[in-house]
């Protein structure tokens, strides 16, 4: 009995985080993302918007500190998103270390900014642990900016 509604509020929690995105390599044991009113990407930004985009992921091994990558795709060249800011730890609800096998919540306000171009990008967001060449997260998600 338990265990069913264990796995209910698992599913529960599915269907609240509901982007879709393709996995990159993570090594988060789960992955889940949410971008504000995108279910189905392309997600459609506006220029001059904010919008909340969460990740949440089950870290598999104790991570001291985090930093984040964010690229856009243009042209075949991987161009760092503008304006980010790579401190992983600040948007991290329970902040750094985050604890092997407990789930952690990165939620960031994305700026869009009025000077970036009207293009449809493949977004990818990193969250790196530790200086390491790995990505705890790495997912990619289609973005159109009108
Ligand atoms: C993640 O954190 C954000 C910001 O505090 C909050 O709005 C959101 O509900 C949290 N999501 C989950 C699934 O805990």
């Amino acid at each position: 009995m338990k265990s069913t509604l264990a796995l209910l509020l698992v599913a529960l929690a599915h269907a609240v985080l509901a982007t879709e995105f393709q996995d990159c390599g993570s090594e988060a044991l789960t992955v889940a993302l949410e971008v504000e009113s995108c279910d189905i990407p392309p997600c459609i930004v506006k220029r001059g918007d904010t919008l909340s985009a969460t990740i949440l992921f089950t870290a598999d091994h104790d991570v001291e500190t985090m930093t984040a990558a964010v690229t856009a795709n243009i042209g075949g060249i991987e161009v760092p998103w503008p304006g980010f800011d790579d401190n992983a730890c600040a948007y991290l609800l329970d902040g750094c270390p985050v604890a092997g096998g407990s789930l952690a919540n990165w939620t960031y306000p994305v700026e869009v900014l009025p000077e970036y171009p009207p293009i449809t990008t493949l977004a990818t967001f990193r969250l790196l642990h530790d200086g390491d060449v790995h990505d705890e997260v790495c997912l990619q998600v289609p973005v159109t900016i009108v």
